[in-house]
């Protein structure tokens, strides 16, 4: 009789402990979706004041480059050198705040899933063509070398805007992140399903901790003070440019000071336009 007792409190009191269990565990939920519902009020706030401040930068950027354009090809009259030398500054300063303007834009876009891509099929050695083109001025200021060692592949269903956004990307890192006076190496190749892209340079290199954080916007990486950061956004645009294509994108390297490798891989269609 006492044991059957006994065994009936120890009974309750399970029960007693498990009812509290369970409002615990409610009180905690109630809180969580109180919480969580905030983040996504924050979060649509944010990117509100993103989207906004982004807009009201483009247009007047817009009307800058617009009139320096102007005036510096003469339409307002001859420009005096030193003049034109001024003009120069506003117009690169203006080049890297629409860079600015325009990665932010993007990674609102990818964040929300409002990028839209057009896929064509597209020749990549073209498209590495024009980059090269697009970086001379780049690597000719710090006495670089770009060398291209390219595999005949086929075409890439693809969109060449945001494939030669990630070209120049990796191409202007490889630049800035390097010494003057070095060679960058890329190379193309095909390999069953997919074409393999590899920007290689001779710079500052990187170490593991560093290989885990690079892909993440504004990554925090310790560098020789000559060697100053951008906006921290490139490689997460380009990472995730390369996925929506349906790719892969990662970095390699020897270690600091050793140089480093990125690589990116684009899938190559079952039938290309090449076989209709
Ligand atoms: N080729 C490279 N060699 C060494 N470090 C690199 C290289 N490429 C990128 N990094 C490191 O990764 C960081 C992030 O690169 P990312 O391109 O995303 O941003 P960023 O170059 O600083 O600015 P931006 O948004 O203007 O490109 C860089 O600040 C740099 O520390
Ligand atoms: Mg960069």
């Amino acid at each position: 009789m006492e044991i059957f007792s006994d065994n009936i409190a120890l009974a309750i009191r399970r029960l007693r402990k498990m009812n509290d269990l369970e409002n615990r565990v409610e009180e905690r939920t109630e809180e969580l979706q109180g919480a969580y519902e905030e983040l996504k009020k924050a979060n649509k706030l944010k990117d509100q004041v993103m989207g906004m401040a982004t807009h009201e930068l483009r247009t007047p950027l817009t009307s800058i480059k617009g009139y320096v354009d102007y005036i510096r090809s003469g339409g307002a009259g001859k420009v005096p050198e030193e003049i034109d030398e001024l003009l120069k500054i506003v117009e690169r300063n203006s080049k890297r705040l629409q860079k600015l303007t325009d990665d932010m834009l993007d990674q609102q876009r990818l964040e929300t899933g409002t990028l839209e891509m057009e896929m064509e099929y597209t020749d990549v050695v073209e498209l590495i063509e024009e980059a090269k083109e697009e970086i001379k001025p780049v690597l000719r200021e710090k006495g670089q070398k770009l060398s291209l060692d390219i595999e005949n592949t086929p075409k890439c269903k693809l969109e060449p805007t945001r494939i030669s956004q990630v070209l120049i990307n990796l191409l202007t890192n490889a630049s800035k992140y390097s010494p003057r006076e070095t060679e960058i190496k890329l190379k193309v190749k095909e390999n069953s399903d997919k074409v393999i892209i590899k920007v290689i340079d001779e710079g500052i290199g990187l170490c593991d901790e560093d290989l885990d954080k690079l892909f993440k916007p504004f990554p925090h990486i310790e560098k020789p003070a000559e060697y100053t950061n951008g906006i921290g956004l490139g490689l997460t645009i380009s990472r995730d440019f390369v996925e929506l294509h349906g790719g892969e994108m990662w970095a390699e390297s020897q270690g600091v000071g050793r140089g480093s490798t990125f690589i990116f891989t684009l899938p190559v269609p079952y039938h290309t336009e090449n076989d209709a």
